[in-house]
C-alpha cells in the first residue's frame, strides 16, 4: 500500500543529502552548486562550543547497523501481510551486518510477529509511563513483554509536537521500559524554528540530558536523531557522540547506536548510510514499501567501509 509522496519528503531528503556535503570529500562537494553550497555552509552551525574530547584510537565495540521500519498509523490485516511477505522473501545481509526492527501499529504487533522470519523483530510504536492500571487507551510495557515484543519507540517527534509530549515524559518512559525489559529506539530532534535559531545542538542534547539523567544502561538504547522537519547533518551525529562521551561516558559514546530519520528512502539511503557517525536509520513512509529491503541493504555500505 504505497503511500504517495508528496515533493516535501523528496526536498528535505535532497537538501539533507547537501547538508551532509560538509562532511564529503572535496571531490564530491565539488559536484554542488556553489551557491547552494555557500547557503548550506552559513545555515549550518558547528559544534565548537562542545567540549572536545578525544576518541579512543579504536573502537570498544562495534556498533551493528539498525534499520527500523516506523509504520506510523498505517495499514490493514492485508497490508501487514504484504509487507511482511515482501520482508521475509528478501534477501538481505546477515544478522551480523543489520538488525531490522518493524514497528507496525499496537493492533497488528501479534499478527506481524507470527508472519515475520525470525530475524527480524518488531517494535511498538509507544507505551505508558508506568505500571498499567486506570490509563484508558494505554498500553503497558508490560503488555508488551508479555507480547513478546522486544522494542518500542519512544519519544517520536510526531507524538513530542501532537500530544505534547516533554522530555521529561519521554526520559522517564525510556527508563520504565527499559526497567521492564523492552529495548529502545529513543527519538530525539528539533523543530524547524529552533534549526533557525540556531539551537540544534542545544535542544537535541537538552532532549538526551533528560534521558542521560534517568538511566544509567544504554546497552539497549537506540539514538534516533530525527529533526522535525526531516533535516539532519552529519555534524549532529558527531555532536550527539561527542555530548554523550562528554555527560555519559566514552564507552556508551562508542557503543551507542546513532541513527537518522527522514525521508530516508531506497535512493538516498547509500549515501547516508555512508555518513561517519550514522548507524543506521529509522524509516516512516518507505518502510512501507519494497524500497524498505533496499535500505536494509544499504548496510553493507557501512560494512564495507569498516
Ligand atoms: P519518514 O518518517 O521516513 O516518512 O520521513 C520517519 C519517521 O518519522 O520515523
Amino acid at each position: 500500500m504505497p503511500l504517495p509522496l508528496s515533493s516535501a519528503p523528496r526536498r528535505r531528503a535532497a537538501c539533507f543529502l547537501r547538508r551532509f556535503a560538509l562532511l564529503r570529500p572535496p571531490h564530491i562537494t565539488a559536484r554542488l552548486k556553489p551557491q547552494a553550497h555557500r547557503a548550506h555552509q552559513k545555515k549550518v552551525k558547528t559544534t565548537a562550543s562542545l567540549p572536545l574530547i578525544r576518541r579512543p584510537a579504536r573502537p570498544m565495540a562495534p556498533r551493528k547497523f539498525f534499520v527500523g521500519g516506523n509504520w506510523k498509523c498505517n495499514g490493514t490485516g492485508d497490508d501487514v501481510k504484504k509487507i511482511v511477505t515482501v520482508l521475509n522473501e528478501a534477501e538481505v545481509p546477515s544478522e551480523d551486518a543489520v538488525e531490522v526492527v518493524v514497528s507496525p501499529p499496537f493492533v497488528f504487533l501479534q499478527q506481524a510477529t507470527g508472519l515475520l522470519r525470525p530475524d527480524f523483530a518488531v517494535a511498538a510504536q509507544n507505551c505508558w509511563v508506568r505500571k498499567g492500571g486506570a490509563f484508558t487507551g494505554e498500553i503497558s510495557a508490560e503488555m508488551l513483554v508479555n507480547l513478546q515484543v522486544p522494542w518500542v519507540i519512544l519519544g517520536h517527534s510526531e507524538r513530542r509536537a501532537l500530544l505534547n509530549e516533554s522530555s521529561d515524559f519521554v526520559a522517564d518512559k525510556v527508563a520504565y521500559a527499559l526497567a521492564q525489559g523492552l529495548k529502545v529506539i529513543a527519538c530525539i530532534g528539533e523543530t524547524l524554528e529552533q534549526r533557525e535559531a540556531g539551537t540544534t545542538m542545544e535542544v537535541v542534547a537538552a532532549q538526551t540530558k533528560a534521558i542521560a539523567e534517568k538511566i544509567s544502561d544504554w546497552t539497549n538504547v537506540v539514538l534516533t536523531y530525527e529533526p522535525v522537519w526531516a533535516i539532519g547533518t552529519g555534524k549532529v551525529h558527531d555532536g550527539l557522540r561527542k555530548w554523550l562521551q562528554a555527560n555519559v561516558g566514552p564507552a556508551v559514546a562508542e557503543s551507542t547506536r546513532i541513527i537518522y530519520g527522514g525521508s530516508v528512502n531506497g535512493a538516498n539511503c547509500k549515501e547516508l548510510a555512508a555518513q561517519p557517525d550514522l548507524d543506521g536509520f529509522l524509516v516512516g513512509g518507505a518502510s512501507l514499501k519494497p524500497e524498505f529491503v533496499d535500505i536494509i541493504k544499504s548496510a553493507t555500505v557501512k560494512s564495507a567501509s569498516a
